[in-house]
């Protein structure tokens, strides 16, 4: 038999732990729990969560301080809450959507007065690294002209946009609304990185064409990881954060940042500024068989089975040989790469991501090699075959290194094509 007092104790302890789980803390005076408080005055609800770490060692982000179960509710931020970018009409570049947000922070009176502490709680000009802020020293450090011509077109295009010249602009020039005065070019390509690396896209409005861009205060603070433990959504009102599976207390919260993206080493640093090491990574874009610099994002899937298959297309030598090119005539090695990542030497983060970007390209190229060197049933003395000796035995007989191919629904054709010769 309980004494009522011990009840009465318990149901107080509920309420301190229930009180406890809101976020933020009465006492926390961290410019991230002003804007969550902000948030909530907007209608917004942020229960059961901090902003912190896992462990030590690990990545700011979210923390549970409460359990979820699936489908929970984390987080609620209201669109009222949510900082809308203009409206191109199409998809624009970063540096676009910079050029207008600060015409806006510079010479509408209204902006900063609700927007100015979410801006003040976004990473500063050294916690970021996307095309913009490249220097040309870090583009040759990723050996990889593709994605070196994508960066530093991208970057230019913000140059172009800062001083005006951007031959697609339909809006007043940038020099013109805002000027070097006030926002330096430094400062210009900083905003155009964040932009890029962090907005969100929702269709609004009953467009469903082209998903609006928009800066999430709180959920864009959530880290991402291959098997998340949470999922994002939008009901019109609100962006929504909801548990996919039980989290537990002191567990981080984790969101999927868009899959097709995130798990290709460039597409990753290209958009994020950030590689994620993996044992298995998913080959380059840029060393996928139909890359074309005009579509880059363009036949990223979520899989990477393309040699998987002894019938498929890509299963053939000359494939083989197109990737075996590309990873030997990589200046360094996968073994270079990663002593130099793990020799202590290489302290500033994004020459690391480079590094890890060379690291995870090489080491998905040697994995490729492999799987398409069992498809095709080639044998360790053929896997050696040098390229010059493959290349002047292709010339000799007029064969295409496709035809050699043991693809029984194209020899027909190979046949064809010799007799053409
Ligand atoms: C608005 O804020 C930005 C940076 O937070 C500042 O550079 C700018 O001068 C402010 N604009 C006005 C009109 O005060
Ligand atoms: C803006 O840049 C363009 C192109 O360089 C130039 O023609 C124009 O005079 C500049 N405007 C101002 C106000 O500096």
């Amino acid at each position: 038999m309980r004494a009522p007092g011990s009840q009465l104790l318990a149901v107080l302890l509920v309420l301190l732990v229930a009180s406890a789980a809101a976020y933020p803390g009465k006492t926390d005076k961290s410019i991230e729990a002003q804007l969550a408080r902000w948030v909530t005055t907007k209608g917004g609800k942020l229960k059961g969560f901090k902003v912190g770490q896992e462990c030590p060692t690990c990545l700011r982000g979210i923390v549970a301080t409460k359990e979820f179960k699936e489908g929970d509710v984390i987080m609620k931020v209201p669109f009222t809450a949510v900082m809308r970018l203009k409206d191109l009409g199409h998809n624009g570049f970063p540096a676009e959507y910079a050029r207008h947000l600060l015409d806006a922070m510079h010479n509408d009176p209204a902006h900063n007065e609700t927007w100015d502490l979410f801006w003040s709680v976004h990473p500063g000009p050294d916690d970021v690294f996307t095309a913009e802020l490249y220097t040309d020293e870090q583009l040759a450090m990723l050996q990889a002209p593709e994605l070196e011509s994508l960066l530093a077109g991208q970057r230019e295009v913000t140059e172009q946009v800062y001083h005006g010249t951007y031959p697609y602009q339909d809006y007043a020039p940038f020099n013109e609304t805002v000027g070097a005065d006030k926002v330096p070019l430094h400062v210009f390509k900083w905003v155009s990185a964040l932009l890029g690396s962090r907005y969100f896209g929702f269709y609004r409005d009953g467009n469903t064409e082209t998903a609006a861009s928009h800066l999430v205060p709180m959920v864009d603070l959530i880290n991402h990881a291959d098997k998340p433990n949470a999922d994002r959504s939008d009901d019109g009102d609100f962006v929504l954060v909801k548990a996919l599976e039980t989290i537990k207390k002191g567990q981080e919260i984790t969101n999927d940042y868009q899959p097709a993206v995130i798990h290709r080493p460039d597409l990753s640093l290209y958009i994020y500024g950030f590689v994620i090491m993996r044992d298995q990574p998913f080959m380059a874009a840029i060393d996928l068989p139909a890359y074309t610099s005009a579509d880059p994002f363009g036949q990223s899937a979520t899989v990477d089975d393309l040699y998987d298959d002894p019938n498929g297309e890509h299963a053939t030598k000359a494939e083989y040989r197109r990737l075996r090119g590309l990873l030997e005539g990589s200046p360094t090695t996968e073994d270079e790469d990663l002593a130099l990542l793990e020799g202590g030497t290489v302290a500033d983060w994004r020459h690391r991501a480079i590094l890890q970007f060379r690291v995870m390209r090489k080491r998905a190229l040697r994995q490729a090699l492999a799987k398409l060197g069992a498809t095709l049933g080639l044998t360790g003395d053929e896997e050696g075959l040098g390229r010059d000796e493959g290349m002047a035995a292709d010339e000799a007989t007029g064969e295409t290194a496709a035809d050699e191919a043991e693809e029984p629904e194209r020899e027909g054709a190979a046949e064809e094509a010799n007799d053409e010769l």
